[in-house]
C-alpha cells in the first residue's frame, strides 16, 4: 500500500486492535509490579545530615590535576586555575564538604610542599608512581571549596608525618594571631583565617596508613586530637571543628575489634582528647582486585554488584551496634567517608589512576546506599562517595576541555532536597527481583520533610525489566499531587559519554492522587524523587 505524502494510510479496524495490544505490551508499564507504600508524616525521625552527600577528592590520577586544577594559564576556562565547568556542575549539587587530600595520599602528604611560590615536585607512589607537582595545595583547595560552596574536611598525615607538622598546618590555616605561620598565609594571599570544619586523623591506618594495630593507632590518634588545634576565633564556641578518627574497613573480626578498641577508649576519654566521628570505608567491589567492568556488562553483573552493595546495611548496623554500647547518646558519628563502586580500570589508562565509567547501575547503587545512610541518620551523619572527579564512582568526567556529568551526578542532584531534611518512616513490601540465584528487594524508598515542611519521596525500582506501580498512602498529610524527576536509561550499563552526554538524564514525572492515594508509575531500573503537594 502506498502512503499519501504527509498522511498515513487508514488502518483496518482489526489492525488497530492488534496495534493497541502491541503498544500496550511495548509500554514500559505493561505488567507493572504493584507496590503499596505508606509514609507516616506524623512520626518524624532523625535529621538527614547534609554531610551524607559529601565528596572525596584525592591526589589520584586525574581527580585533582585536570579534573579540578588546570592552572591559571590553561586555555580551559578557569578561575585562578580551577576549571569553571567543573565548579558550575558541582555547585548544582550543593556539595556540603570535600574530603582532601586523600586517601592513602594523605598519609604521605607534606603540606609545606604545597604552599608558597616554591613548589617542589614530589612523587605519588600510591597512585601510579607519577610526579606530584604540588601546584594544587592548601590555597588552591580552600579556593576550590569556596568556589563550589563546600566546607573543608582536611585529612592530616598521621602515617608518615608528625603531630607537630599537622599542628602547624592547622595553625597556618586557622590562627588569627600574627604568628609567623599566619604571616606566611597572609603572604600567600589569605590574611583571614580559614574555616576547617572537619579534621581526619589519618586514613586506613590499619593498611595503607601505616598498618597499625588498633591500640597503636589509638595512642597516636590521642596525641593528634590533643595538639592539632583549630584556632579560628569563629570556631571556638560555635561551629567547632569535628575530629574524625580512623574506623573500620569491613565487617570481619579485625574491624569489629578496631571499632571496639576506639569506642571503648572513647567511653572513658578525658578532657585532653576527644573525637566526634569514626570513619568507615566500604567499597562495592565483590572481590579484590576489582574485576567487574564499569561498562559493557549485562544483567547478571548488574544484580551481583547490587547484591554486594546492599551489604552496606549490615555493615552500618554492625558497627552502629558496637558504637551504641559505648556511646548510647550517639555523640560520635559514623562517617562513611569512602564508599562507592570500584571496578576494573578502563583499558588504555594507567591502572593506578582508578578510571572507570559510570552507568545507570551506579545511579541505582548510589540511591540504595544513600537510602541506607538516611535510614541510619541518627548515627551516620557524614558520608563521602569516592571520588568526586575522574576517579572510581565519579560525579564528573573530564578529558582535556571536555566534561560530562554521570548518572551518579544526577542522583546527587535529585537528592538535594533531602539535605538536612527530617526522615519520615516509610513502610512497604518490596517484593523480589530475581536474576539467576540472586534475589534482591525489587524496590527501595525513603521519605523526608524539608525545612519548609514540604514532603519528599524517593523510590528506586531495582528491577531492570519490570515497571513498578507505586500506590503511596500518607498518614499525617493530605496529598493531591506529586511532581519531580526520574532517572532511567536504555540499558543497565548505559553511560554518558563525551560525544553522547545525554543518554542518562532525568526526566520530569508527576502523579495525581486518586482516592487519597498517589499512583506513581516507575520505569524499570529507575531512581525517582518527587515532592508531594
Ligand atoms: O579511594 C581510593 C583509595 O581507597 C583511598 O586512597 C584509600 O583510602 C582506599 O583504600
Amino acid at each position: 500500500m502506498k502512503a499519501i505524502r504527509g498522511r498515513r494510510p487508514a488502518m483496518p479496524l482489526m489492525d488497530v486492535g492488534l496495534a493497541l495490544i502491541l503498544v500496550a505490551l511495548a509500554s514500559p508499564f505493561a505488567g507493572a509490579q504493584k507496590v503499596e507504600l505508606s509514609v507516616d508524616a506524623s512520626k518524624p525521625g532523625a535529621k538527614i545530615d547534609r554531610n551524607l552527600f559529601g565528596q572525596f577528592a584525592e591526589h589520584l590520577g586525574h581527580g585533582i590535576y585536570e579534573g579540578v586544577w588546570v592552572g591559571p594559564d590553561s586555555t580551559i576556562p578557569n578561575t585562578r586555575g580551577i576549571r569553571n565547568d567543573v565548579v558550575a556542575a558541582l555547585k548544582a549539587l550543593k556539595v556540603p564538604n570535600v574530603r582532601w587530600p586523600g586517601g592513602c595520599f594523605a598519609d604521605e602528604y607534606h603540606w609545606r610542599k604545597g604552599v608558597g611560590s616554591q613548589r617542589p615536585a614530589t612523587l605519588n607512589p600510591n597512585w601510579g608512581g607519577v610526579i606530584e607537582p604540588n601546584t594544587f595545595g592548601t590555597t588552591e583547595y580552600m579556593d576550590f571549596i569556596d568556589q563550589i560552596g563546600a566546607q573543608a574536611y582536611v585529612s592530616v598525615n598521621l602515617g608518615s608525618g608528625t603531630p607537630q607538622e599537622a599542628a602547624e598546618w592547622l595553625e597556618y590555616l586557622t590562627t588569627a594571631q600574627p604568628t609567623a605561620l599566619a604571616k606566611e598565609r597572609t603572604a600567600n594571599g589569605h590574611p583571614a583565617p580559614y574555616k576547617v570544619s572537619y579534621l581526619g586523623l589519618g586514613n586506613e591506618s590499619w593498611d595503607c596508613g601505616g598498618n597499625m594495630t588498633p591500640e597503636y593507632y589509638l595512642s597516636q590518634m590521642k596525641i593528634y586530637t590533643r595538639f592539632v588545634r583549630n584556632y579560628n576565633p569563629e570556631q571556638q564556641e560555635k561551629q567547632q571543628m569535628l575530629k574524625i578518627a580512623v574506623g573500620p574497613g569491613g565487617g570481619e573480626p579485625r574491624w569489629t575489634e578496631w571499632t571496639e578498641t576506639i569506642m571503648k577508649a572513647y567511653q572513658h576519654h578525658t578532657w585532653s582528647w576527644d573525637i566526634n566521628g569514626l570513619s568507615m570505608h566500604s567499597y562495592t567491589v565483590v572481590k579484590w582486585p576489582p574485576a567487574y567492568k564499569s561498562v559493557g556488562f549485562g544483567e547478571t553483573e548488574y544484580a551481583q554488584i547490587l547484591k554486594s552493595t546492599l551489604e552496606m546495611e549490615d555493615l552500618v548496623t554492625k558497627h552502629s551496634a558496637i558504637m551504641d554500647k559505648y556511646d548510647p547518646q550517639k555523640a560520635v558519628a559514623l562517617v562513611v567517608d569512602e564508599w562507592g563502586g570500584w571496578y576494573a580500570p578502563l583499558p588504555g589508562n594507567n591502572p593506578g589512576f582508578l578510571m572507570q565509567q559510570n552507568s545507570q547501575r551506579d545511579a541505582i547503587l548510589a540511591s540504595l546506599n544513600l537510602n541506607i545512610f538516611a535510614r541510619h541518620a541518627d548515627r551516620v551523619r557524614m558520608a563521602n562517595i569516592a571520588q568526586m572527579i575522574n576517579v572510581l564512582q565519579a560525579m564528573v568526567l573530564t578529558d582535556k576541555e571536555k566534561m560530562v556529568v554521570t548518572p551518579t551526578y544526577y542522583v546527587y542532584k535529585m537528592y538535594v532536597p533531602f539535605q538536612d531534611a527530617t526522615f519520615l518512616p516509610v513502610a512497604f513490601d518490596a517484593g523480589t527481583y530475581t536474576q539467576g540465584d540472586i534475589k534482591l528487594p525489587r524496590v527501595d524508598a525513603i521519605a523526608a520533610k524539608d525545612k519548609t515542611g514540604k514532603l519528599w519521596l524517593e523510590v528506586t525500582n531495582v528491577d531492570p525489566n519490570r515497571a513498578a506501580e507505586i500506590e503511596v498512602g500518607l498518614t499525617g498529610v493530605v496529598a493531591t499531587s506529586a511532581a519531580g524527576e526520574t532517572l532511567t536509561a536504555p540499558k543497565v550499563d548505559s553511560v554518558n559519554a563525551f560525544d553522547a552526554p545525554h543518554t542518562v538524564v532525568p526526566r520530569p514525572i508527576s502523579a495525581k492522587a486518586q482516592g487519597g492515594k498517589l499512583i506513581l508509575k516507575l520505569e524499570p531500573k529507575s531512581v525517582t524523587v518527587v515532592a508531594v503537594e
